[in-house]
């Protein structure tokens, strides 16, 4: 009897498979998911019921689909991995999407925020925002600023092409004016040209977004350089430009720019603290913690709920019909599951660079929009 007791309780694992970009230029964003998820383990155990959580992470430097594909195919087929997670970029959450219905696996993404990619499979799950949640805020932003016209700015893919249209249509809706649209290859690294090109159009301000990374620090530091600000142009963005590990590189000249998101790491509140501790402790650096890691913990969050509702066995529909609805406090604040789309609803922060005074660089939260779908997810059907 005590044989077979310890037996099954060897045997009782779960797996769960975390495709992120663990090495090269975004290797931090890949190292905020492992932070989020260690972190969650870390407070909440690693163990669910009789069930041992065990994470399989699987390193993809860039946004590569095809690669992308066939790490998840070998978490499930080798592996064993009941649960897929992670995904930083949309084309690598959108190539996976295909293969869970056949290997009953959910999917949690931690990052992407192309609003479509929920509505192609009944077996995904999103933690983190999309480009329209959190572009949409910015519009009415920047029209209370008395800003009249922008030129839109965006990396050309999914969730670029989002940002975009979520901007320009509140934008247009409350009467602004977009005076120019460009978008630029993903592998763009010289911003300057672009910034010489917004000089010459009479814009008020300049609607950005990049994904978060090298992409990101080089863009904010060109706005900075060519010298925008003083010729009058506004910066306006999600907060994916200033991610909070940016701004000590970034430095003072990044103070005052205002961006609105999700999260920021220094959101006041009891579940954020201890979120922080954790984070940092697992990242090891408290500067490098950055936006990835708290739609990895979520995430987390989520999944361990569905292993509880599952007892463990492997039954997509059943986690992911059991997670519908689910409230919970974040590190971010109040968000909950919307059971008709499974994307998470949330607060928008506006948020400010300042400096505190120790001279820590800070996202730092002046209004909050609270309770926020997904509008992109009308535009995506
Ligand atoms: C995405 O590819 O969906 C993505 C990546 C980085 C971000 C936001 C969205 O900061």
């Amino acid at each position: 009897m005590a044989f077979l007791a310890l037996a099954s309780s060897v045997e009782a694992k779960v797996k769960i498979g975390v495709i992120g970009p663990f090495s090269g230029p975004f290797a931090s964003q890949g190292k905020n998911f492992k932070a989020g998820i260690d972190a969650y383990m870390a407070l909440n155990g690693s163990k669910v019921g009789a069930e041992e959580i065990e994470i399989i992470y699987r390193d993809l430097p860039q946004a590569d689909p095809a690669q992308a594909k066939a790490r998840a195919q070998e978490l499930v087929v080798k592996e064993g991995v009941q649960y897929l997670a992670g995904f930083y970029f949309t084309p690598d959450a959108l190539a996976v999407v295909p293969i869970l219905e056949q290997a009953n696996v959910p999917m949690l993404v931690m990052n992407a925020g192309t609003s479509m990619i929920v509505t192609r499979s009944p077996l995904v799950v999103r933690t983190s925002f999309t480009m329209w949640q959190t572009s949409t805020p910015m519009a009415k932003v920047a029209r209370d600023k008395g800003i009249g016209k922008v030129v839109t700015i965006v990396s050309d893919y999914g969730p670029g092409v989002d940002a975009e249209t979520a901007f320009k249509t509140a934008f247009i809706g409350l009467g602004g004016q977009v005076i120019d649209s460009i978008r630029m290859p993903l592998s763009t690294t010289d911003y300057s040209p672009i910034m010489q090109r917004v000089r010459g159009t009479g814009a008020d301000a300049i609607f950005a977004f990049l994904p978060s990374g090298p992409t990101t620090l080089g863009f904010v530091k060109a706005y900075n350089e060519n010298d925008l600000a003083k010729a009058g142009i506004r910066f306006l963005s999600p907060g994916d430009l200033t991610q909070e590990s940016d701004l000590p590189a970034l430095g003072d000249a990044a103070l005052g720019i205002q961006t609105t998101f999700h999260y920021s790491v220094s959101h006041d509140s009891p579940e954020n603290r201890v979120f922080v501790e954790a984070a940092s402790k697992a990242i090891g650096n408290a500067q490098e913690l950055s936006f990835p890691a708290v739609g990895a913990f979520d995430g987390m969050h989520v999944i361990y709920k569905m292993i509880e509702a599952t007892g463990g066995k492997q039954d997509a529909a059943k986690a992911v019909e059991a997670i519908k609805g689910l409230i919970w406090q974040s590190p971010r604040g109040p968000v909950s599951i919307d059971p008709a789309t499974r994307h998470i609803t949330q607060n928008i922060y506006l948020r400010e660079v300042s400096k505190t005074p120790d001279g820590r660089y800070i996202n730092k939260e002046i209004a909050t929009f609270e309770k926020q779908g997904d509008p992109g997810l009308a535009a995506a059907k």
